[in-house]
């Protein structure tokens, strides 16, 4: 059978590291796939040093590749979500079936591109937009396709991550740790997006998604970063058993599914607790499989092409098959996506850890009690340190039973306008992931 010819839009890390693993294992591909798989033509705008492409036809125009009637396939992995989209859905409307890696672009334009691709029976196919190498997506829409998913929760950024890390073993400063996750290539072209959630709130939409059978709607997930962190808090939540990681959370409940991403202690035991470096990790609970975790490398050049070139293989194995008969995008038939809402941040339940700096007075923690007791919330633990040095404020770190968010916010308020409470309360979410 003649080879399926695909075209590479975007020579950068991940680009590069597809050309290399196409070429490597061209024959355990093709072995795999029935027919080999040949790049006819790459679009790029520099050299990659990593990869040999002498033979290979090259264009500088991403839609020369879109329009080439010799391919079959066309791999987006020029990011961003401008060109990106317009080159993906100009593919589509030639009739090509589409890979990604693109995460912004699946989050934030996915319910139209693939409502687009079904409209010309194409495939798009995107398990390297979320967790790099972990074959996450296909284990979720493939895999647990038998349970009703209860939650999922994920370390999904490995940037962020590295950098908490970093922090925690070594005391490293942020924008030290920053650096030199740009320079590994693993951080985004803007590194706000990693160390400000949005990255993870990206793969979170998608996740939450295939798990729920939901349309994505990135633009209601909560997304809070890591850059208001301390090492005061990251040492508190470990005298107290916890770690601290940036955890996308996606959770099923009556009144709508909780879609957040945000900086949550863990117990420490927990396996995902230990999940470091640039690494990234999900779990997901369903209702017959129980708790199933899945690990690997997050980003970088061969994790990822390890992804891109699995969704390859895929799409040429079901290039032939009838487009109704295929795995849907979403995992759910598109007609049976539920409109159960995402619920605001408010109205999410979690745990929480709270720092309060207060004056060494007697009665202030009999004040604290009384104002969480008055709002119905319940203390787990507590834990009160000596008065500092420098301005003989003592901290007061205390981690509550589960509540609706709305409830911390009122108890904050109140806390904040005690007399003997300095400055702002800290709060940081807790999940047992139990
Ligand atoms: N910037 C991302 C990360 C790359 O650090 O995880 C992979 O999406």
């Amino acid at each position: 059978m003649k080879p399926v010819k695909v075209g590479i839009c975007g020579l950068g890390t991940v680009g590069g590291g597809t050309f290399n693993v196409l070429q490597r294992n061209a024959e355990e591909i093709a072995r795999r796939a029935g027919r080999g798989i040949e790049v006819a033509q790459i679009a790029m705008r520099s050299q990659n040093p990593n990869c040999q492409i002498t033979g290979t036809p090259i264009t500088a125009d991403v839609f020369e590749v879109a329009s080439n009637p010799e391919i079959d396939i066309v791999i987006e992995l020029i990011g961003g979500y401008t060109i990106a989209r317009d080159l993906v859905l100009k593919a589509i409307e030639n009739g090509k079936h589409v890979v990604t890696a693109n995460k912004a672009l699946i989050a934030v334009h996915g319910n139209e591109i693939f409502a687009k691709a079904r409209e010309k029976g194409v495939i798009v196919a995107f398990e390297a937009a979320v967790a790099g190498g972990i074959p996450v997506i296909k284990a979720i829409r493939e895999g647990l396709s038998a349970n009703r998913i209860n939650w999922l929760a994920g370390i999904i950024n490995g940037t962020g991550n590295f950098i908490l890390t970093e922090m925690r073993e070594k005391g490293r400063a942020f924008p030290d740790v920053l650096a030199e996750a740009q320079a590994l290539g693993y951080a985004e072209a803007d590194p706000t997006f990693d160390v400000e959630g949005i990255d993870a709130a990206h793969k979170l939409t998608i996740l939450a998604s295939i798990a729920f059978g939901i349309p994505l709607q990135f633009d209601k997930a909560y997304t809070e970063g890591i850059t208001q962190l301390t090492t005061a808090d990251v040492n508190y939540a470990e005298a107290l058993g916890y770690r601290i990681k940036h955890l996308g959370v996606a959770r099923r409940t009556a009144e709508g599914i909780e879609l957040r991403v945000h900086p949550t202690l863990i117990p420490a035991d927990r396996l995902i607790a230990n999940v470091n470096g640039v690494m990234n990790a999900v779990m997901v609970n369903g209702d017959a499989a129980g708790s199933t975790l899945y690990y690997g490398a997050g980003a970088g050049m061969e994790p990822t092409a390890s992804s891109v070139v699995g969704d390859l293989v895929d799409v040429v194995r079901a290039m032939t098959s009838d487009p109704e008969n295929r795995v849907p995008h979403l995992a759910f038939q598109p007609d049976s996506l539920s409109a159960h809402p995402i619920l605001p941040i408010e109205a999410c339940e979690s745990a929480y850890y709270l720092r309060i700096q207060a004056k060494d007075h007697p009665g202030v923690l009999a004040q604290v009690a009384s104002i969480l007791s008055e709002r119905g919330i319940n203390i787990e633990s507590i834990m009160q340190k000596e008065a500092e040095e420098q301005d003989g404020l003592v901290p007061m770190i205390l981690v509550t039973h589960g509540v609706v968010e709305q409830r911390i916010n009122d108890a904050i308020v109140a806390l904040e306008a005690l007399q003997d409470v300095v400055g702002k309360v800290v709060r940081i979410r807790v999940e047992q992931l139990n």
